[in-house]
């Protein structure tokens, strides 16, 4: 498939993405999912496209939590903690990624108490390229300075945004963000517009993707793969062809 499909929701068959998913990478990628405000389904899109790579792919995909507070990837996913950047840091060959039932690795954030120094999430990702192909981290609306090295190591960044009047406003908040890294990323961007109740319009973007509102989502932490409506699963595939036929960034 051409880099140029568009994916307004069921307009592309399930095959096509599928192949595009699996579109071989000439090295190991880390992107950022990132949001300009905070609820905005930054976590599930992270998952759900985690998910699709892992179910699609026969190389690795983990997820990476880059915020402080309460850990919840290894929990929602796998009924277990995970552990966290800090300690894939320092103890490379001994920590490893807590793998989920669904095939998707997680790292969790670190709690509140103990904050990541950004020099070990930098480290921590160093660490999980040599393992993982793709490296998703879920960066969501956090300014702190470990959020940002993960958005800084990104060769592509994932915006997730709601339709209605914050889109915009959080939306320029994000890319703002993104630019003070140099142009090279905001080239890569995809957007997942979550939770419309209607397609995308003809003539979006081809970068944008439209997660519809998924009742089974709805009100929770992480998802259930199985949960999933159909048109919800295939819109994470969308994601997932999106970046796996991105070009990344390179680095600065
Ligand atoms: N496609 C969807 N349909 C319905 N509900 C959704 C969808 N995606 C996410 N949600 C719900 O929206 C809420 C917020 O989602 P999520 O926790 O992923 O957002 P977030 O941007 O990571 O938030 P935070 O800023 O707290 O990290 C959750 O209850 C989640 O289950
Ligand atoms: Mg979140």
């Amino acid at each position: 498939m051409a880099p140029g499909f568009a994916y307004r929701g069921g307009d592309v068959g399930e095959g096509p993405l599928v192949a595009a998913t699996r579109t071989e990478q000439a090295q190991p990628r880390i992107v950022a999912v990132l949001s300009g405000s905070g609820g905005t389904g930054t976590t599930a899109t992270a998952i759900g496209l985690g998910l699709a790579l892992a179910r699609n792919r026969a190389d690795k995909t983990v997820l990476v939590d880059a915020h402080a507070g309460t850990p919840s990837l290894g929990t929602a996913l796998a009924q277990r903690l995970a552990p966290t950047p800090a300690e894939i840091a320092r103890d490379p060959w001994g920590a490893a990624a807590l793998s989920t039932p669904d095939g998707l690795y997680v790292v969790d954030g670190l709690p509140w108490a103990a904050p990541l120094d950004p020099r070990d999430m930098r480290d921590a990702l160093g660490v999980l390229t040599a393992t993982y192909t793709f490296v998703l981290v879920d960066v969501g609306n956090d300014l702190s300075a470990p959020a940002q090295a993960a958005l800084d190591d990104a060769d592509q960044v994932v915006l997730v945004v709601r339709p209605g009047p914050t889109a915009r406003p959080a939306a320029l908040a994000a890319l703002d963000r993104l630019a003070t890294g140099g142009p090279g990323r905001l080239g890569t961007v995809a957007v997942a517009v979550v939770g419309d109740r209607s397609p995308l319009p003809r003539g979006a973007s081809r970068r944008a993707v439209a997660v519809p509102h998924d009742p089974g989502l709805a009100g929770r932490t992480g998802i259930a793969a199985q949960r999933l409506r159909p048109a919800t699963s295939r819109a994470y595939l969308a994601l997932a062809a999106r970046v796996a036929v991105t070009t990344p960034a390179a680095k600065n």
